[in-house]
């Protein structure tokens, strides 16, 4: 696993002190808020437990899984819901906790669906930013690191389902990935 990885980018020291700071920020904007935070399949996940257990303020989580890449490291551009929330969320303030914004299109396709059911607000809260790959306008409210146009893996991020349980963030070597 480690003999793929070409360049560790985020150490586990540096994801966790910013994942703290992340975390009182949230603390801070969402006091007595109803808030719930809503992981996207698979690959926040790691991310989003770390997260929560630095937002010192009730909440509730859940999931949502949506298909978008497949197993290539190219976005098809196609959305589909492979798992819904459990509940209605009119009462509720929705932070949409993702893995990395890369072309966008996943986030600007599920802010507007879950828009569409009318919650107290929707932001957006993700570990990575590729800036220099988006192809539709979506602009995070929190974001952790933004990351140069590599295909990075670990921390939650997979190829091929792989190198999810590296706990640090690292850029795959383009060998193994062709
Ligand atoms: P978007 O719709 O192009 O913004 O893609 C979002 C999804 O693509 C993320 O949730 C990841 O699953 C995946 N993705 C994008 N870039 C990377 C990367 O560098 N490594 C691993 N997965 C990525
Ligand atoms: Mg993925």
């Amino acid at each position: 696993m480690k003999e793929n990885i070409a360049k560790i980018l985020l150490t586990e020291d540096r994801l966790r002190a910013r994942i703290a700071e992340l975390g009182a920020e949230v603390t801070r904007d969402y006091a007595g808020k109803n808030l719930l935070v809503l992981g996207i399949l698979k690959g926040a996940v790691l991310f989003m437990a770390d997260l929560i257990r630095e937002i010192k303020i009730p909440l509730s989580y859940d999931f949502m899984a949506v298909s978008s890449y497949g197993a290539s490291t190219q976005s098809s551009g196609v959305v589909r819901i492979l798992k819904d929330l459990e509940r209605s969320v009119e009462d509720i303030h929705i932070l949409i906790c993702e893995d990395i914004v890369d072309t966008g299109l996943t986030l600007k396709y599920l802010k507007e669906n879950l828009s569409g059911r009318n919650p107290l607000s929707v932001k957006i809260i993700t570990l990575l930013d590729k800036p220099a790959r988006r192809k539709v306008e979506v602009t995070p409210d929190y974001k952790g690191f933004e990351i140069p146009d590599e295909f990075v893996v670990g921390y939650g991020l997979d190829y091929n389902e792989q190198y999810r349980n590296l706990p640090y963030v690292g850029i795959l070597k383009p060998e193994a990935y062709k």
